[in-house]
């Protein structure tokens, strides 16, 4: 496996991540995963992704499967949700999530500790410090950035020495093409591209008739919906096409595209099996011919400025329309609304994170009351959003 150096990090093009243990993407077996960490490691992956947010079980299980081979791997973990389960970034906080962190994952410092959520009550100079201090003592050797809105970003650059940023990354999902990355290119970051399978959307294994279990996160993740999804599905089948000119799979040239991207140094994939990893590891160690990625571009301007459209008016719908009886629905069609929105540039998330969290906590509730509830949290988006005349483009 080929890695790309980072200042003292010598990080493998495949990374691999532990989020699908908090079952996001069902219930996984922490044996077999422990056994494809075990390969990973034997394979050369040596950038391997947690977050105390996963659940204990994903820092243990991480620990336990890459001990053998602590010395050779980077372990990359995130600062923890408070008691109360919000962001905290104050010292204090920090300090007690490194702490137990590192039981978790039975070692002594953590390669490169992220700031995972914004804490909008805590100076950004002041986290920096905190982060500095656990360098100073030799519990992190690095800190980088997760899920931040960008002018945090920004001032983190502006005032710190952060080593990386993590995003979301994929054919299908290309936002941080223009707003991360460049940043990471301009400051010296490694970029780390999260879910460069689109969460198994561009291993070509899905259809338009494909639905998830309850508890699967794609039940209600944007990128599964609506226009986005039958776009991603095109998506999918143009890498097929060119897999296959080079003998590879869908998901193989899914992630050669990723690691094609000027200033991503890892494609970070969340295999649970062994097969899954493998197949994972073909999209290092080639690239597409040059003009197969000119004629990918312009078919991916197309499906842009298409889907674009289609999401300006799936926004004006959702939120004008009746919402439907079934009360899943309902707030599966919010949650599409609210994030599409932010990405169309007609909401800023932080003026509607309270409404969203809101949304979130009558998720998996059926009564007449979260009804009730959610049609207001619609009137409330309703009445934020720009006139149709100036959105529609
Ligand atoms: N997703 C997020 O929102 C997010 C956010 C921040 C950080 N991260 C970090 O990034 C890591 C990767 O993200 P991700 O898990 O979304 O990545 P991903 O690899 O794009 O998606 C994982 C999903 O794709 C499937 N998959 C992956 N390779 C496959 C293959 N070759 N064939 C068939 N299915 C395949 C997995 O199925 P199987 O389980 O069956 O293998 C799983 O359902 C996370 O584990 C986490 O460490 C993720």
């Amino acid at each position: 496996m080929k890695v790309r150096q980072h200042h003292d990090l010598s990080i493998s093009e495949l990374g691999v991540g532990c989020y699908a243990l908090s079952g996001v993407y069902g219930r996984k077996d922490p044996g077999e995963f422990i056994q494809m960490l075990h390969r990973a490691c034997e394979m050369g992956v040596t950038f391997f992704d947690t977050a105390a947010a996963y659940g204990e079980d994903a820092e243990r299980v991480l620990g336990e499967g890459v001990a053998s081979y602590r010395n050779e791997v980077i372990i990359a973990t995130k600062i923890g949700p408070s008691e109360s389960g919000g962001p905290d970034l104050s010292p204090q906080h920090i300090r007690a999530s490194c702490e137990r962190s590192l039981r978790n994952l039975g070692t002594d410092w953590i390669d490169v500790y992220q700031v995972h959520y914004d804490d909008p009550n805590t100076p950004v100079e002041v986290t920096i410090g905190a982060l500095e201090d656990l360098q100073r003592e030799g519990k992190i050797r690095h800190y980088g950035l997760s899920h931040l809105p960008l002018p945090r970003v920004e001032q983190y650059l502006q005032s710190g020495r952060p080593s990386t940023m993590l995003m979301e990354l994929s054919a299908v999902s290309r936002e941080a093409r223009s707003t991360l990355l460049p940043l990471c290119r301009a400051h010296g970051l490694a970029g780390i591209a999260f879910s460069p399978t689109g969460r198994g959307l561009l291993t070509g294994r899905f259809d338009a008739g494909t639905t998830f279990p309850p508890g699967d996160l794609r039940r209600i993740d944007p990128l599964f919906q609506r226009e986005r999804f039958s776009s991603g599905l095109r998506i999918a089948a143009r890498l097929a096409e060119i897999a296959a000119r080079h003998g590879k799979t869908p998901v193989q040239a899914a992630i050669a595209w990723v690691l094609a991207q000027p200033g991503i140094v890892c494609a970070l994939s969340g295999p649970s099996t062994i097969e899954h990893l493998e197949e994972n590891a073909g999209g290092t160690g080639w690239e597409f011919d040059a003009e197969e990625m000119v004629s990918f571009e312009r078919f991916l301007s197309q499906e842009e400025a298409g889907l674009r459209r289609a999401q300006h008016r799936a926004v004006h719908d959702i939120l004008a329309a009746p919402l439907p009886p079934d009360t899943s629905q309902a707030f599966t069609d919010l949650v599409y609304a609210v994030e599409t929105a932010i990405l169309l540039g007609l909401f800023d998330e932080a003026d509607v994170i309270a409404p969203f969290r809101e949304l979130f906590g009558l998720q998996n509730r059926q009564d007449a009351d979260a009804r009730r509830q959610m049609v207001a949290i619609q009137a409330r988006l309703r009445e934020m959003l720009p006139a149709p005349e100036s959105t529609d483009r």
